[in-house]
């Protein structure tokens, strides 16, 4: 047994792994960069009174957090959206509103781990700032639905369940429960079926219900359907008109058949004003794939003017496990070609021919010593398309074959 482990929580990436988690980041790069979302980045390292907002959430507590040797206090964001906020605040005047930017954050939660959940993950980060219209809900749940797409996750495994906080604030006032405790209750109702309804009865008594109050909130969770609701919150609800309205331009996207209505979304995080959203796998095995919603008053909260915001974050734990539980998760494309000889008679001629292959823009790799054909093959063909196998006679005849290790099809090549 080796001494060390890596610490609780905190992953090793061996080049196995690596190449699922940039199938990952590829496709939400590329799915990002097709809706033309622009790439930001930061230090992982941020201050910590930023990330600590209201107590009550979960996120808070679970902070990594410490003191650099001037005594600042700092700590290791446990999501991307504060440093967003902080970094578009500092260019609040000059930026081109609306902006729409996306990073791929490392991101640390010291969590009780459970199956999907890490103290270590990296997360998608989209994000839309300055603009009100629902299309900007549209665009990041379509931006999402995307990359799910291009990781070739069928449609069918997932859905996105969309609710509205305003919605549920409309009902709440319907049942004279103020405006100062909703996001209180907010945070408590998102807790249903995660902790036991007395724990979140007590939440809720803190934020200002009273006993009635509390059993009349829960009871909205279990309106089954938005026209339920609407029905609930009356005619010209504006809340429910932005859910009609966001199906809609879901519907002209492509993507409607994967959204549904589902009131007991709420999300654990405090600064949700609007719009919220959660994608989970069909088969309910797993935590929630990516999740975000509108949140139109952080930058204010941190200093900045008034500004609309929307986002989402998407956690590559998840999405890791639903590729593996669909059978999904193994490389299937192969490209490079793999080089190998006999005796050091052909390394030269091997190298060469390397060097020209890479020259032309193939992933060439390389035996690093001669191999006999056997040893060769059976290593080369677990990760290259095609191989090439340098022996005396081919180096007498100045001429090799390249095998496509798929078809068993030969060509030649002329050794350099
Ligand atoms: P969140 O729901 O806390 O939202 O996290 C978003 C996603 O990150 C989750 O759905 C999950 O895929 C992944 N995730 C979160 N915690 C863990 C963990 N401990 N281990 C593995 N995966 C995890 C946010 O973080 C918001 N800041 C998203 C956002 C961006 N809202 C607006 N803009």
């Amino acid at each position: 047994m080796a001494d060390f482990e890596s610490p609780r929580g905190m992953r090793d990436f061996y080049p196995e792994d690596m190449k699922l988690r940039n199938r990952i980041f590829d496709a939400w790069r590329a799915a990002a960069v097709a809706s033309g979302f622009e790439p930001y980045d930061a230090c992982v390292v941020e201050s910590l009174e930023l990330l600590q907002r209201k107590a009550g959430e979960e996120i808070v507590n679970q902070i990594y957090a410490f003191e650099d040797k001037s005594g600042r206090k700092l700590a290791l964001r446990p999501e991307m959206t504060p440093t967003l906020a902080r970094m578009v605040v500092a260019r609040q005047g000059a930026l081109p509103f609306p902006i729409k930017w996306f990073t791929i954050a490392q991101c640390f939660r010291y969590e009780r781990m459970t199956r999907g959940r890490k103290r270590e993950h990296y997360q998608l980060n989209l994000d839309i700032v300055g603009e009100d219209a629902v299309s900007a809900e549209a665009e990041v749940i379509y931006t999402a639905v995307a990359a799910l797409r291009r990781m070739g996750v069928p449609d069918a495994a997932y859905r996105v369940r969309v609710s509205n906080r305003a919605l549920l604030s409309e009902l709440l006032l319907s049942l004279g429960i103020g405006a100062e405790h909703h996001p209180g209750v907010f945070v408590a109702l998102d807790k249903k079926g995660k902790i036991p309804r007395e724990e979140i009865e007590k939440l809720m008594r803190e934020a200002g219900l009273d006993d009635r109050a509390c059993a009349a909130a829960f009871d909205l969770l279990d309106i089954g359907s938005l026209e339920d609701a609407a029905k609930i919150a009356g005619p010209g609800s504006p809340a429910v008109a932005r859910l009609h309205a966001l199906f809609e331009a879901l519907e002209d996207f492509g993507v409607r058949e994967q959204a549904v209505f589902d009131i007991a979304v709420v999300r654990g995080l405090s600064y949700y004003t609007g719009i919220v959203f959660e994608a989970f796998d069909t088969a309910g095995e797993l935590r929630a794939i990516f999740g975000g919603g509108r949140y139109d008053g952080l930058l204010s909260a941190i200093g900045g003017k008034p500004a609309s915001a929307v986002g989402l974050g998407f956690g590559d734990v998840v999405v890791g496990e639903l590729l593996q539980s669909l059978g999904l998760a193994a490389e299937t494309h192969l490209d490079g070609v793999a080089i190998g000889y006999m005796t050091d008679d052909e390394r030269r001629h091997a190298t060469r021919l390397a060097a020209a292959l890479r020259a032309e823009g193939r992933d060439v790799s390389l035996s690093l010593h001669p191999l006999k054909a056997k040893a060769f093959f059976s290593t080369a063909a677990a990760n290259a398309a095609e191989a090439v196998y340098i022996g005396p006679d081919d180096r007498a005849a100045g001429v090799a074959k390249i095998k496509n290790l798929a078809t068993r099809e030969q060509r030649e090549v002329a050794l350099p």
